[in-house]
């Protein structure tokens, strides 16, 4: 077993089209997704100590728990699970801590991202006994979008959203719109559903778009199916689609809606219009790596 502290980090997402299909036996819906990594990372590091104990900093860091429901200590125990199940002695207790910078309860995965980056930290303290495929394997059991932060860069999700295939992409610059609210992502997927809003396919297009990396393409090709449920539930958000940004998109089940844009020059000039309107936000670039150790 490895010695010291480890760090590990893993990055926030946006879904660049979200298609929502039917609820699948499991109580998932089925999904046709592009997730694109966006560089606002989480940091999580371990050290072993003489009982587990998490503590949290960074951006908006009390709004979220540090008791059990903690999806890092969630991951702390399945990992142990896992390797109970596997004959292997269990991991010691650990002093953890989590930098955040992406936006709590967004829409933008940050607990999936602090879930990927301590699966990636406990498998160093392992020397990394576990093969990736283990890992994504707890990984999605404890989230759908678990793979993905794991993975990162940009991909396309079927099944829950944690069947990943990466696509190439050039990089792409956007503004995070943040809301003082928050939505609970089974809420906004029980309101697509009462609603009966449309599902809509994912367009062969879209990987042209990715590829060739115009953002006027691009912004064409930007779609969610949450989209109407999120708005539903927080008919202020779309003041945050007034901006000159090429297009505007609910990121997954929101409320952060994500602004593309020419590039940073322009990401500015939308940061301010938004600004104006009393809306704060974040200018991000898409993010090419997975969770890594730091
Ligand atoms: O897996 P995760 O905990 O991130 O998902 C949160 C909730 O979002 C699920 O419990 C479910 O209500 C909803 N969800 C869904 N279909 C998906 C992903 C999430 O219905 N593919």
């Amino acid at each position: 077993m490895k010695k010291g502290t480890i760090r590990a980090r893993a990055y926030g997402k946006i879904n660049l089209f979200l298609g929502v299909g039917p609820v699948r036996e499991d109580g998932y819906h089925q999904l046709e997704t592009i997730f694109q990594a966006v560089d606002l990372a989480e940091d999580i590091t371990i050290t072993p100590a003489a009982e587990l104990s998490l503590e949290i900093t960074g951006r908006h860091a009390n709004l979220v728990p540090t008791d059990d429901s903690n999806l890092v200590i969630k991951t702390y125990k399945r990992f142990n699970e896992y390797l109970a199940e596997i004959a292997h002695a269990p991991l010691p207790p650990l002093a953890i801590t989590i930098n955040k910078q992406v936006p709590v309860a967004g829409g933008m995965a940050g607990g999936s991202a602090d879930a990927a980056a301590m699966l990636m930290a406990l498998n160093a303290l392992l020397d990394n006994f576990l093969s990736r495929a283990e890992l994504l394997h707890i990984g999605s059991s404890l989230g759908a979008d678990i793979p993905f932060c794991l993975i990162g860069g940009t991909a396309r999700g079927t099944g829950r959203g944690d069947e990943l295939v990466s696509v190439l992409a050039k990089p792409t610059t956007w503004v995070i719109a943040l809301s003082h609210k928050h939505l609970s992502t089974p809420e906004v997927f029980k309101t697509y559903d009462r609603l009966q809003l449309p599902s809509t396919a994912l367009p062969d297009s879209i990987y042209q778009a990715l590829a060739k990396g115009h953002p006027q393409t691009l912004a064409k090709q930007l779609h969610n199916d949450l989209q109407p449920a999120a708005l539903s539930l927080l008919p202020e958000l779309k003041k945050a689609f007034q901006t000159t940004a090429l297009a505007s998109i609910v990121s997954g089940s929101g409320p952060t809606v994500a602004a593309l844009c020419m590039d940073h020059y322009h990401a500015d000039l939308v940061a301010e219009e938004l600004m104006a309107e009393n809306i704060p936000s974040l200018v991000v670039a898409s993010e090419t790596r997975g969770a890594h150790l730091i």
